[in-house]
């Protein structure tokens, strides 16, 4: 059980503490007590996060009626996007009709799930049928085109808080409602210039900042796997939207888990690179020259082998200082792993993820003919404390961004606009408000030192051909609104935006609640290529992405 591992914890806590003139067995007692207590700790939390879903079960959802998500019966949203590409270049299929049929099912599913909130379809299919007769006419050669328009006549989705020009871009917020895009963000831009067509922009949470993609301009987004249940933030709507074969490309972009947390939410693969290679002008408040940021773009795909194409598209040529062509033999690699981070304000992982995570690691064993170690480093109890510290390095300024740049939203205003239910905005902002003014801000020289130290010692054992496995989060999909009572479970992916590491979220098929379970991949900086390499053998190994379609139209 997790407790062992928290016990750490706290030998860790009073090990600061403790003069070296302690007597052992003050020691032993102090340790025996304090293992106690965290397994106490651990305990209540399991029965806390039991008792609020038990609640939220019984006033709010019922999972026993499950709706059955309809589909519409056609390969095309089944096939990944580089032989979707190869199919329109070849003209074995016509870009419109593969632009009809997404179309077709992002009508049939959307009801359900509120994912798209904007659409220009009738532009898209216009933009196919120009692909087309180009097609008809073009002198280059199917290498040519390749090279030149990797995903032309391919549609794709973005995010709605990175601009597109003409589409809205209100981040989810009110006072934003009716601001369009006057230009593309260059991530956007660049996937255009690959051919790719855009379908329309998909739901995030309010100001993105959240774990759940609802806000009250668009409203909310329902985890395709089961309605009653989350499809994570900030990029909600596009892994949503990708699971249940609605687009085959999605653009998201990942400052705590953006991108990687509605991967694992909904089932695909989501990769964050290496930071500080993809542009982020026309990121949402963004404008590329922030220096040092966590923030950055990334391809969400229902297929690994996408993964690559669209990544060096989004990156431009900043893709070369990554080694994305080269071949990466698995037996050379080193595999190492973590079950249990261990902090504290984080829900303990469970035995189903613990387990899964097992089966990943035992499987590239059998690769690598070497034993996966388990690995452990102190850095992991503080993965929300250290994200929270380095948020106070980000440009932005939460609190101004709020009112859409005009003057800094404070507490005193909105509370009791809340109380009287007349503020204009969902409740996860304001929680980040109290959390920014109103609790302790962490110490920023012990935050600087852990996280120097956690870097170096995962830079250590990483090396040139290590790779780590780490859990995405304690649980799969929760209902709505639980994350109001587990508010710190995203920490698992933020540390990685802490460290700036390279990882990919992989999915690992369904849990014994029928929703998607996954791992994340970890390398170190520049060594995405072996994230992606490890990726892409779990999903030969485990299936990949589920249809979650496939269990109920029968
Ligand atoms: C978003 O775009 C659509 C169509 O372009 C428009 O009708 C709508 O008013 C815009 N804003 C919102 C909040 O939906
Ligand atoms: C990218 O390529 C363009 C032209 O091909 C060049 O002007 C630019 O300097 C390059 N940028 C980098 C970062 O290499």
């Amino acid at each position: 059980m997790s407790c062992l591992c928290y016990g750490s914890v706290c030998s860790f806590y009073t090990g600061e503490k403790n003069r070296r003139k302690n007597s052992r067995s003050k020691k032993s007692i102090r340790k025996m007590a304090c293992n106690l207590l965290i397994t106490v700790l651990v305990y209540f939390r399991f029965a806390y996060d039991w008792l609020i879903d038990f609640i939220i079960s019984k006033i709010l959802y019922d999972d026993t009626k499950k709706t059955a998500l309809p589909s519409v019966k056609s390969n095309i949203i089944t096939e990944n996007a580089v032989s979707l590409a190869e199919k329109i270049r070849t003209k074995e299929l016509s870009s419109e009709t593969v632009l009809k049929t997404f179309i077709e099912q992002i009508k049939a599913v959307n009801p359900f799930l509120n994912s798209l909130v904007e659409e220009r379809f009738e532009f898209a299919l216009n933009e196919a049928r120009e692909v087309d007769k180009y097609l008809s006419s073009t002198s280059l050669s199917i290498e040519e085109l390749k090279t030149e328009k990797p995903f032309l006549g391919v549609p794709f989705t973005c995010k709605e808080s990175v601009a597109a020009k003409g589409m809205n871009f209100s981040l989810g917020l009110l006072s934003r409602k009716d601001i369009k895009a006057t230009e593309d963000a260059d991530i956007v831009e660049k996937v255009k210039a690959s051919g790719a067509i855009l379908l329309g922009m998909t739901n995030i949470p309010e100001i993105n900042l959240w774990v759940e993609s609802r806000n009250n301009v668009y409203g909310q987004t329902n985890n395709p796997y089961n309605l009653n249940r989350i499809v994570g933030g900030s990029s909600g709507g596009e892994a949503c939207l990708l699971a249940a074969c609605g687009t085959p490309l999605g653009l998201g972009t990942d400052i705590g888990g953006s991108i990687r947390m509605p991967a694992f939410y909904c089932g695909v693969f989501g990769h964050k690179p290496t930071a500080g290679l993809m542009s982020n002008r026309g990121v949402s408040f963004r404008t590329g020259n922030e220096k040092g940021t966590m923030v950055t773009g990334g391809p969400m795909t229902k297929y690994c082998v996408d993964i690559i194409p669209l990544l060096k598209i989004m990156l431009g040529n900043s893709s070369n200082f990554l080694q994305l062509d080269a071949q990466v033999d698995l037996r050379t690699l080193n595999v190492m792993y973590v079950d249990e981070p261990g902090d504290i304000l984080v829900s303990p992982v469970s035995e189903e993820i613990k387990n899964t995570i097992k089966r990943a690691v035992n499987h590239l064993n059998s690769i690598t003919q070497n034993s996966g170690q388990k690995v452990s480093f102190s850095g992991f109890r503080h993965c929300f404390k250290l994200w929270k510290h380095a948020m106070t390095k980000e440009t932005d300024n939460f609190a101004f961004d709020l009112s859409n740049r005009e003057k800094e939203v404070t507490l005193w205003t909105e509370v009791p606009r809340l109380l009287t239910g007349c503020t204009q905005f969902t409740l996860p902002p304001l929680l980040r408000l109290v959390d920014l003014n109103v609790f302790k801000p962490v110490n920023k020289n012990w935050a600087e030192e852990k996280t120097k130290e956690l870097k170096n010692e995962l830079l250590e054992v990483l090396g040139d051909n290590g790779i780590l496995l780490f859990p995405s989060a304690p649980e799969s999909a929760p209902y709505h609104y639980a994350p109001f009572f587990r508010p710190y479970n995203f920490a698992y992916w933020a540390i990685f935006n802490v460290l700036k590491f390279p990882v990919t979220q992989v999915p690992l098929g369904l849990d014994k609640r029928n929703l998607p379970i996954g791992v994340q991949v970890v390398a170190a900086p520049y060594k995405d290529h072996l994230c992606i390499a490890v990726a892409r053998e779990l999903e030969k190994a485990f299936g990949g992405w589920v249809s979650p379609f496939s269990s109920d139209m029968k």
